[in-house]
């Protein structure tokens, strides 16, 4: 097995199921099931707004928003459906969903920058001395047509803080930016339970509008170079030092 492999975890159900043998960080994830026509139906009636995607998906490709308001709708891409029935939508979907494997999970009411969603990755690397640290820090603003704030999707990463300014001001937002890199740092403790070859990880945390925190998804292999969008460059090089010290982006070697 190479080492990338022993090191990343594709599989989204695979990654979930690992917060949620922990009971306190079980309460931050979205409700999560595997898609199929059943648990479609029970979790829209419940959540009235899911996200279906793909358990090895990327770069938010395949991702879709479903709604059950007066009429069954969904948006994939910038494309948007409306249905009168469940089955009208459901058959749709099976025709707009990539031929792979899917999850449906509940669908957070991400907070807004300018009209647009955005939401947060925390990454959580070992340092040099094998102590775990909350590096880096992000927001990832969607573009104004999409339901995904991936930068590989049309995503424009901006700093936390000033996205948080609307919402919370001063100290408030500093020990909010503070408690979500604790929680980074608590599912990294996680994972080097369930896995304790991992290195990094990088966190994609939804914030609803009551200021509720939910982990939409763990990457086992992240991006360091998102930091780099930033203008301060202080987090970049750290993130990028630790992630070279864990190995990761080496001169390839010619056999
Ligand atoms: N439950 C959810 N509620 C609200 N928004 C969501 C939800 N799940 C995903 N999203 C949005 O869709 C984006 C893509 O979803 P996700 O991160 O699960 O897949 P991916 O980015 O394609 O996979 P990877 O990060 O492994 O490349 C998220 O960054 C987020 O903006
Ligand atoms: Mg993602």
């Amino acid at each position: 097995m190479s080492m990338s492999r022993a090191t990343t975890l594709g599989s989204k159900w695979v990654k979930t199921k690992v917060l949620l043998l922990n009971k306190e960080l079980s309460k931050f994830v979205p409700e999560t099931r595997i898609y199929s026509q059943e648990n479609l139906l029970a979790m829209l009636n419940k959540h009235k707004m899911v996200y279906v995607k793909p358990i090895n998906g990327s770069f938010g490709q395949g991702v879709i928003r479903v709604e059950k308001n007066e009429h069954y709708r969904f948006q994939s891409g910038k494309v948007v459906r409306t249905y009168r029935t469940f089955l009208g939508l459901f058959s749709a979907l099976n025709k707009a969903k990539l031929n792979r494997s899917y999850l449906v999970q509940q669908g957070i009411h991400l907070l807004t920058h300018q009209k647009r969603i955005f939401d947060t990755r925390i990454m959580v690397q070992k340092s040099p001395n094998k102590i775990w640290e909350a590096t880096g820090y992000i927001g990832r603003v969607a573009h104004p047509a999409k339901i995904v704030t991936n930068f590989h999707n049309s995503g424009k990463p901006l700093p936390l803080e000033l996205l948080f300014d609307p919402y919370l001001k001063n100290q408030k937002k500093d020990a909010y930016i503070k408690s979500l890199r604790h929680l980074g740092y608590r599912i990294a403790m996680q994972y080097q339970k369930v896995y304790p070859k991992f290195k990094e990880i990088g966190v994609d945390i939804g914030i609803d509008k009551n200021l509720k925190p939910w982990v939409l998804e763990v990457n086992t292999a992240p991006d360091p170079f998102i930091f780099n969008q930033l203008k301060d460059k202080k987090m970049f090089f750290k993130v990028l030092r630790y992630s070279r010290a864990n190995g990761r982006f080496l001169p390839v070697k010619r056999k």
